[in-house]
């Protein structure tokens, strides 16, 4: 018990460490290297992106050597869940934030969903971030640690032809809320949902996604602009760092889309 504490303490006081699922590029990148700028070491997960993911870490290291490490993983693969945690507990044994921040994204309109489609935006989305957050919740209570969930405004209010896609965020909201009761008072469980930050990327149906598409999404955000990485990177940082008495809550981070949709 004496030592346990004493470890505790000992963690409490070193390099806090971050795990970041699905970090290679875009939103997930710039969450690395804010928190990476806050001091952070920082485990970037990916799954396909090892390139992308591996000169992210390279950058990060040569700032400050043995900062960023890289673990590889398809959340698709339900044994990837615990193992994917201790590796990443093994980077610097500690773990202080995991951020479930990978997804999947893609419409599925009524009558031609798949189970395939099911599991897969299912597993991204809401699956993975429950079972990653189960296999390193005894880690994150050793360091008083967080979890972020990375949910989006149509977690609560659904698009078109998403049914899957906004079902599995709206379940990870309802996870964040969960997981903050249970977890607590060691553990803080938070979400951030991000409006129109970045177009979807890639070669989807939505990679293209119409121009009068994103200027109707425009029209319907009160600040009249998409917003950036960094203001979601920004406020996870406030909530990890800052919010010592916010947990179970899920912040709009979307310049008014939701008060609009
Ligand atoms: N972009 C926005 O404007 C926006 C709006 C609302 C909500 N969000 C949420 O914010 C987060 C970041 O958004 P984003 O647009 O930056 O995400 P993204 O580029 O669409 O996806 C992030 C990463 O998720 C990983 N991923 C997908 N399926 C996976 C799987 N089965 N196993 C492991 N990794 C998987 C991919 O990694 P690899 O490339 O390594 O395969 C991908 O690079 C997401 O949770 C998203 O739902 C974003």
């Amino acid at each position: 018990m004496g030592n346990s504490n004493a470890n505790s303490a000992t963690k409490k006081a070193g390099i806090k460490t971050a795990m970041i699922t699905g970090s290679a590029k875009r939103v997930g990148a710039v969450i690395a290297q804010t928190l990476h700028q806050a001091g952070y070491n920082v485990i970037i997960h990916c799954r396909l992106s090892r390139q992308a993911a591996d000169e992210l870490a390279a950058a990060l290291n040569s700032e400050r050597p043995d900062s960023a490490k890289v673990i590889q993983g398809d959340l698709n693969i339900e044994t990837v869940y615990n193992s994917l945690i201790e590796q990443a507990f093994q980077c610097w044994n500690r773990l202080d934030v995991l951020i479930n921040n990978a997804s999947s994204f893609y419409p599925t309109p009524i009558g031609s969903i798949t189970l395939d489609d099911w599991n897969n935006l299912i597993n991204s989305n809401m699956k993975a971030p429950l079972f990653l957050a189960q296999a390193a919740a005894p880690y994150l209570k050793q360091t008083q640690g967080n979890i972020i969930n990375m949910v989006d405004v149509h977690g609560q209010r659904p698009m078109k032809e998403h049914t899957v896609y906004c079902a599995a965020k709206a379940g990870l909201a309802m996870l964040t809320m969960s997981l903050a009761k249970e977890l607590g008072p060691d553990i803080r469980v938070n979400g951030v949902a991000p409006g129109a930050i970045l177009w979807p990327a890639g070669d989807g149906p939505d990679g293209d996604m119409p121009e009068h598409t994103k200027n109707l999404i425009l029209e319907r955000t009160s600040l009249k602009r998409s917003g950036k990485p960094i203001d979601i990177a920004k406020t996870i940082l406030f909530l990890i760092r800052d919010a010592d008495y916010i947990t179970g809550q899920v912040i709009a981070v979307d310049g008014g889309r939701s008060i609009n949709i």
